[in-house]
């Protein structure tokens, strides 16, 4: 789907379907209104005098157009009483509209910006239209073969009409963004939603690789032999168990000279069956998605890459397969991570932060001096906020305040988790520096508190995804399957990041 910005009026765009605003109690409607009601004689303004157009929030009036407009059908959006207009109310409105739209065929929309801009910031307005349209409209249907189960209507363009130059070029340059911070969550999404027969470790990395050469990125991929080398003995005994071999993804974007860099961490375990620790079967065709933070912080670099950032990033994903085998790493087993550490595996269903504590340690050797890990860690997470909220944990107060802003922007809601030192006595081992495992309580926490060991004093954030990977249903910008969420704040922190260095 395209989108474009044309800034006539809107009754000049020749289009499959108009589509306007109407404010809930309103007499009067947009000049835009308007001129398309002249085109129909009237029929708009007289079925708000009859009350059969309300314009009540997620009301949706469908009218052909007759033959004096350059469209077939106009499409009349209600959106609620006037004032208290939000971007993240336009984002779910957008959203769930843009299905509506699509369930109808609509084909190419013109839509009306003018009642948007006139209540909203028209950059942000054009950048929340388009990121909503973009990943409500996703879908993941490549495996179906029968014509059928692959729909065809469409909306296949859109153009947002502001008759306003200045307003345009504003909503313009908002809709550059917000498609490709659109198109980098569905990215996202496209890899973890892929069977983890299909998205191996060694796919990932060709993905990474593709992506990189797309868009300028730098990579680099650490075999099996090298992550020996380098000592990265608790990342590898969680691919011990598996025949794919582990890829330990690197991607750097280079985008201000000199300067601090950023890590972007992410979980990459292609599937977790929970390895010689085994998962129950119910749902475990789930586990396909514990590579969802690796996926998000690939595809945020992409962006960023995409968008020219002015900051320095380093993507750090270690992939690799938790499964069981007469290889696998057994309960009880001792490892040693990159920095030293020892770590008793207790569960081998706690993989995430063995893979987790060598990309951290290979990320402060890299010179980052801000760690930002994204994982589908914990089931106690999910438990703790369902899938509203994700958990963060950081140990600085203004990396913090810098995450919520961003997660503010993206509309992809966090809640500060506590990183008390008294809990890691839940973790400290008998026979090692740590154990991998602290029991039922506080099973989020304990798991933060293994990694804040790795990150040490360097300033660290730990988003837990477990909670928000998947979606159970359509909402808002979010489709059922793996969410893609928080590529989107990742993206907004290190713009944010960018501009402070200005
Ligand atoms: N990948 C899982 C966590 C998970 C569960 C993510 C549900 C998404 C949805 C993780 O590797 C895991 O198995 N964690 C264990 C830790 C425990 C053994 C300490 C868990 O949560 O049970
Ligand atoms: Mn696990
Ligand atoms: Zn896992």
């Amino acid at each position: 789907m395209e989108i474009t910005v044309g800034s006539g009026s809107i009754t000049s765009v020749v289009a499959d379907t108009y589509a306007i605003q109407v404010y809930e109690g309103d007499r009067h409607i947009s000049a835009e209104a308007t001129a398309i009601d002249a085109g129909l004689g009237g029929t708009i303004a007289q079925m708000i005098a009859d009350g059969l157009i309300k314009g009540t929030a997620g009301e949706l009036t469908v009218l052909p157009a007759g033959r004096r407009l350059k469209a077939k059908r106009v499409f009349i959006v209600g959106l609620g009483k006037r004032g208290g207009a939000t971007l993240d109310g336009m984002r779910e409105r957008t959203g769930n509209l843009s299905r509506r739209f699509r369930d109808l065929d609509a084909g190419h929309v013109a839509t009306s910006f003018q009642e948007i801009t006139a209540a909203l910031d028209p950059e942000g307005a054009g950048r929340t239209y388009a990121e909503a349209a973009t990943m409500s409209l996703y879908r993941f249907d490549r495996h179906h073969t029968r014509a059928a189960d692959r729909p065809t209507y469409a909306i296949e363009r859109v153009t947002l009409v502001e008759p306003n130059a200045r307003k345009a070029a504003a909503v313009r340059r908002g809709v550059e963004v917000g498609r490709i911070l659109g198109e980098a969550t569905n990215m996202a999404r496209d890899l973890a939603n892929e069977p983890a027969n299909l998205m191996t470790p060694t796919i990932m990395a060709a993905r990474a690789q593709q992506l990189a050469a797309e868009t300028g990125l730098e990579c680099k991929i650490i075999e099996r032999a090298e992550a020996e080398r380098l000592k990265m003995g608790s990342y590898l005994s969680v691919a011990n168990g598996s025949q794919q071999p582990p890829k330990f993804i690197v991607l750097r974007h280079r985008g201000a000279r000199g300067g601090r860099t950023l890590a972007l961490i992410g979980k990459g375990i292609t599937f977790d069956s929970g390895g010689i620790s085994i998962k129950p079967a119910l749902d475990m065709d789930r586990m396909k998605g514990d590579m969802s933070g690796a996926a998000a912080v690939i595809a945020a670099i992409g962006a960023l890459a995409r968008l020219k950032a002015r900051v320095n990033v380093i993507a750090i994903a270690p992939c690799t397969e938790n499964l069981p085998s007469g290889t696998a790493t057994k309960p009880g087993d001792v490892v040693y991570a990159m920095d030293g550490t020892s770590i008793e595996v207790l569960n081998t269903d706690a993989e995430g932060r063995l893979v987790l504590a060598d990309a951290i340690a290979y990320a402060k050797a890299q010179g980052a001096s801000t760690l930002v890990d994204v994982a589908t860690l914990t089931g106690a997470m999910g438990v703790a906020l369902g899938g509203v909220r994700t958990g963060v944990f950081v140990n600085n107060d203004r990396l913090m305040a810098d995450l919520e802003r961003a997660a503010a922007l993206a509309g992809e809601p966090v809640w500060r988790m506590p990183l008390d030192e008294d809990y890691m006595e839940q973790i400290r081992s008998d026979v090692a520096d740590l154990k991998n495992t602290g029991g039922a309580p506080a099973g989020a926490i304990t798991a933060a508190k293994f990694l804040h060991h790795f990150a040490g004093e360097t300033p660290w954030a730990h988003f837990d995804i477990a909670g928000v990977m998947h979606k159970a249903a359509d909402k808002g910008p979010w489709v059922k399957g793996m969410s893609g969420n928080p590529v989107r704040t990742l993206v907004h922190f290190a713009l944010g990041r960018a501009r402070a260095a200005e």
